[in-house]
């Protein structure tokens, strides 16, 4: 990840994000739209991206953060030609929420982003907020004006309604379309463009907060041929901000497709979608249970060789003391669909390109692991992919802890709790998996495969590292523990003392 010069950090400015939600809506509805956004010029002067980076204490290594300022949802997730893009929502003035811009960030690999300049600022339609982008291949927009494939962005002008901007040169630079705003309605927000090849229409899924058929808030689901014109087709109620839409294989079977629609608190449901109405098959279902997690997203575009549904989602509430930036996103997840014995679920799990900053390795396998002792002693180091592999007896207690997170497991309620978070969470025939991204400053927890995930933020409070049972030794079939290679520019542990 490529970050500014440690000398041109700022220090310690406010705090804060707890109860963000409140104060965040109360702003969206009173904030003034004419406030002006950072023109590029000053925006760019942040962005010289070499030289030390990465070297503060709570600066998350694998995760995305903004060089500096204030964060919060993932937009625009779209794939183009070898670079994943994640613009995201950012005050580029302040730590606090405000100002929306669109901030933007682009990988080759999911986990080192390079920060590009602003992609989009305020203009007479207001601030910028949540959204997506499209390659539109066919040109569908008429926008196409050279080589490249043009990106068609659809976001919320605040104040105004769904605006659409364009841009030839791979998200560089950006041209608002000039009848604006498309859709105008307002406070519905926070667009998600999708192509439906069965009816070759753009399908819009849009959060709306008082829906004209259910009266209550949901989503709304819009068509489009050309991604200007578009037509109201359906709504659901029942979901709130940052809404979501996509097909999934159930079981990896092509055969066996179902559609998933999902809120920006990640409940989802699972369903039929014919490109006019979603048919729910499905209770409305959690798809985190950890304390930060909010605003998800998937990638638009993931080129169909590769073929994976990857969400990033904002982990909404991580405090930063004294750091120049505010928030972070969550590891990019690959989502899937599998049968369980309670209908089909959703399952998040961290992207295989983890493996790329793969550093030294611990492993145990087939031993047993008695009360009192931990497996971990001797090991140091803040950054981490534990993969945890136990067969459990009805007994059966361990305890992680993480320079001071904890995350615990009790075999006899069948409750995995983390940070204080807690997951129903049944051993599979006697086993039980876990898996464990720690950065500096956040833990995500994923069970068994990804059929539980838990994202929560903390702030490391001692370098303690063990693991230990209570109940009966445990039965390890394989633990690993791998130290993930920091970003180039960070310091090891001990010199952030
Ligand atoms: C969700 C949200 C969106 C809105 C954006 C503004 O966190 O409230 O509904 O578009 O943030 O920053």
């Amino acid at each position: 990840m490529r970050l500014w010069p440690a000398s041109v950090f700022i220090s310690c400015m406010l705090l804060g994000v707890n109860g963000f939600a409140f104060v965040m809506q109360g702003a969206v509805m009173l904030h003034n739209p004419t406030d002006m956004g950072a023109d590029k010029e000053q925006a760019t002067t942040f962005l010289t991206g070499d030289g030390p980076i990465m070297n503060e204490i709570y600066r998350p290594q694998f995760h995305f953060t903004a060089r500096k300022n204030w964060l919060n949802d993932p937009n625009g997730l779209v794939y183009l030609k070898g670079e994943y893009h994640l613009f995201f929502q950012h005050n580029p003035f302040g730590r606090e929420w405000g100002n929306m811009h669109w901030g933007h960030a682009v990988s080759s690999d999911l986990i080192h982003w390079q920060e590009l300049p602003i992609a989009l600022s305020p203009d007479s339609n207001g601030t910028c907020f949540s959204g997506s982008v499209v390659v539109d291949k066919d040109n569908t927009s008429g926008f196409k004006n050279g080589e490249e494939d043009v990106l068609v962005a659809l976001y919320t002008g605040e104040g105004h309604g769904q605006c659409v901007a364009y841009s030839n040169d791979r998200g560089r630079s950006w041209t608002r379309y000039e009848k604006n705003p498309v859709i105008p309605l307002w406070p519905d927000r926070d667009p998600k463009v999708i192509w439906h090849s069965p009816t070759r229409q753009w399908i819009m899924a849009l959060y709306i907060e008082q829906g004209s058929r259910t009266g209550t808030k949901g989503i709304g689901f819009f068509s489009s041929k050309n991604l200007k014109e578009w037509t109201c087709l359906s709504e659901i109620g029942g979901f709130y901000e940052c809404p979501d839409l996509f097909p999934l294989p159930v079981d990896l079977d092509p055969q066996k497709i179902r559609w998933v629609v999902l809120g920006g608190d990640g409940q989802y449901l699972v369903g039929q979608f014919d490109g006019t109405s979603f048919k729910p098959e499905s209770e409305l279902l959690p798809l985190d249970l950890g304390q930060n997690f909010y605003a998800t997203q998937t990638y638009s575009d993931i080129p169909p060789e590769d073929g994976r549904r990857i969400q990033i989602a904002w982990m909404r509430g991580g405090e930063y003391p004294g750091m120049p930036f505010n928030q972070q996103m969550t590891f990019p997840c690959e989502l899937s669909l599998r049968t369980t014995p309670e209908g089909i679920r959703m399952y998040r799990y961290p992207v295989k390109e983890i493996e790329k900053i793969a550093g030294q390795r611990h492993s145990w396998k087939e031993i047993s692991l008695s009360p009192g002792k931990n497996l971990f002693d001797g090991i140091h180091h803040d950054l981490l992919d534990i993969h945890i592999d136990v067969k459990l007896q009805q007994n059966h207690r361990f305890l992680l802890r993480v320079r001071g997170a904890e995350i615990s497991y009790n075999a006899e309620t069948g409750k995995l709790v983390s940070l204080g978070k807690e997951a129903d969470l049944p051993p599979v025939e006697g086993r039980l998996r876990l898996r464990i991204l720690i950065d500096r400053t956040s833990v995500e927890l994923f069970g068994n495969e990804g059929r539980v995930s838990m994202s929560s933020c903390f702030i490391p409070g001692s370098e303690e590292f063990s693991l230990t049972c209570e109940g009966g030794p445990l039965d390890i079939s394989q633990i690993e523990v791998i130290q993930l290679n920091p970003s180039p520019g960070a310091p090891p542990l001990d010199e952030k003392k």
